[in-house]
């Protein structure tokens, strides 16, 4: 599902992380900006219609045999285009300017100079600190172009041609080790492409819901509820569009944080008075838990388990022509072109029986994740949500290492809720990826009063990482240690040992089952 936009901003991929980069700061120019891959056809480009393009830096050199290369229509759309490192290599190199490997490699923190007038540093300081990032240099500009900056290696550090709407930079401005980046972004989104900041968080949702109701009319729609902060926000907004059309189901698996059922029921069955089916299925999780402790097993029965509960639900609501999911923005880029990802939005749900089709509603697919957070909040949804960090679907039962029971189930959500309120109190939870208990299953002596005890330890896990691929585990100061270890084990009966897990990702996982 696209809502329409007034002015969108394209950013060609041309690999590493800079795209995503580039593409989540000219959004917070706000400005819509999406990414397409560099082989794009140029005829699929023009029909998205799009108001500037930027041409992203990338790993490759130009010189290598295969290297990726921009197509010639790119500079002749008649829309602005910036390229920006080896996207101003590729615009020299392409238009007739020269590229070199003059063995002068620049990195890191460059001073720049601003050589004269240019659209790119309107009101901005002729001297400037840059990031620079590359190996081959342009050392000569494409005829009609002038060189606007330059530095101690660079002779052609940014280069413009104002008549064609050719701007280009072999700096970062997206990062924010170049301080005045974003006015050098900026100025190229509102003076270079003449857009308008309108793309804003009441915006975002204005469009949405317009396009929900638009493609709903009066049919119905479930939603899957987990109470983390993409659902949640993906319910709110499909909530806003059409009320009392949409139903959201909650599968309670017993397996969730302390609290988190009641806040879930709270939040959406009182509080934005949803039609909200709350399932308790505690029971049926735990006994088919029974006696399982491989972690796979376990994950697979929990899973196949979800979807029977959800199935058996769902079956209620079969006059419902919709389901909604709150699938990403960065979930579409990984999964391919928007194409692809449109298409696979109309195959089953998976494990839904096989007469079930829904059709997909997914309002977050353009949104990255601090945005949906954004979106959240504009819509009221409490902060315990909207900052919830990332929990597992199997939930508690992959932080129980061994057969998960009832004791220990409690004995984990006792000691987890310690860990997050010692977390927040220190004001470290946000910007901590995740921090959490565990309980593996063994038991070693300790002694407490004049007695001797024989109990179970917690482990705390907790990470600071940007997107779960890697993470490193966190310094927490000693104190806060120190306190959650006390807390624990004073507090929480059948604890008698607190451990700090320091172990990065890789070679360990975040989770440890
Ligand atoms: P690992 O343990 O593989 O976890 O380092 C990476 C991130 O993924 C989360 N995680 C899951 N999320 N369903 C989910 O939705 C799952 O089955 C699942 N398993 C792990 C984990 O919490 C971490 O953020």
């Amino acid at each position: 599902m696209t809502a329409p936009h007034e002015n969108t901003v394209l950013v060609v991929d041309y690999g590493a992380q800079y795209a995503q980069l580039i593409a989540r700061r000219v959004r917070e120019c706000k400005v819509y900006s999406e990414i397409v891959q560099h082989d794009i056809p140029l005829e699929k480009l023009k029909s998205l219609e799009p108001s500037g393009l930027i041409l992203s830096g990338g790993p490759a050199s130009i010189y290598e045999k295969g290297a990726p290369r921009a197509h010639p229509g790119f500079f002749k759309l008649g829309v602005p285009v910036l390229g920006i490192c080896y996207g101003i290599q590729l615009m020299a190199d392409e238009l007739g300017g020269k590229v070199e490997r003059t063995g002068a490699r620049e990195y890191g923190k460059t001073a720049l100079d601003v050589l004269e007038k240019a659209v790119l540093f309107t009101d901005l300081p002729l001297k400037q600190t840059v990031w620079m990032s590359h190996g081959d240099t342009v050392t000569a500009a494409p005829a009609g172009f002038r060189v606007t900056a330059k530095t101690a290696s660079s002779p052609v550090a940014a280069m413009e041609s104002r008549g064609d709407g050719l701007y280009a930079v072999q700096f970062h401005p997206e990062v924010v080790h170049t301080p005045l980046g974003m006015d050098i972004l900026k100025n190229f989104l509102y003076r270079a492409c003449d857009i308008l900041p309108t793309w804003t968080m009441s915006s975002i949702i204005e469009e949405t819901v317009t396009e929900i109701r638009r493609r709903v009319g009066d049919e119905k729609i479930i939603c899957g509820l987990s109470g983390g902060v993409d659902s949640s926000t993906a319910a709110v907004l499909v909530n806003k569009a059409v009320g009392d059309q949409l139903t959201c189901v909650f599968v309670d698996t017993g397996l969730l944080r302390a609290g988190e059922a009641e806040e879930v029921v709270e939040t959406f069955g009182k509080h934005f008075e949803m039609n909200l089916v709350h399932v308790d299925a505690a029971d049926r999780f735990l006994e088919r838990l029974e006696g399982v402790t491989d972690p796979e097993v376990k994950r697979k029965t929990i899973g196949e388990e979800f979807i029977r509960v959800f199935e058996e639900v769902a079956t209620q609501f079969e006059d419902a022509k919709f389901l909604v999911q709150g699938t990403l923005y960065p979930d579409i880029i990984e999964s391919g072109t928007r194409d692809a990802a449109r298409i696979k939005s109309h195959h089953n749900v998976g494990g839904l029986p096989e007469d079930m089709q829904f059709e997909l509603i997914e309002p977050l697919r353009e949104l990255f994740k601090d945005e949906v957070r954004a979106v959240g909040e504009e819509l009221g949804l409490p902060e315990e949500i909207v900052w919830r960090q990332p929990f597992p679907g199997p939930g508690l039962a992959v932080r129980i290492i061994g057969e998960v029971t009832r004791e220990r189930l409690e004995i984990l959500q006792k000691a987890d809720a310690i860990v997050i309120e010692e977390i927040k109190r220190a004001k470290l939870y946000r910007e901590l990826w995740q921090s959490f208990a565990i309980l593996p299953c063994i038991r070693s002596v300790g002694v407490m009063g004049d007695g001797r005890t024989y109990a179970y330890p917690i482990v705390l896990r907790a990470v600071t990482s940007e997107d779960a691929m890697t993470a490193d585990w966190a310094r927490l100061p000693h104190e806060v240690l120190e306190r959650i270890s006390s807390r624990v084990i004073n507090e929480v009966e059948g604890v008698n040992r607190v451990a700090y897990d320091i172990s990065s990702k890789p070679p360990s996982t975040i989770e440890w089952e």
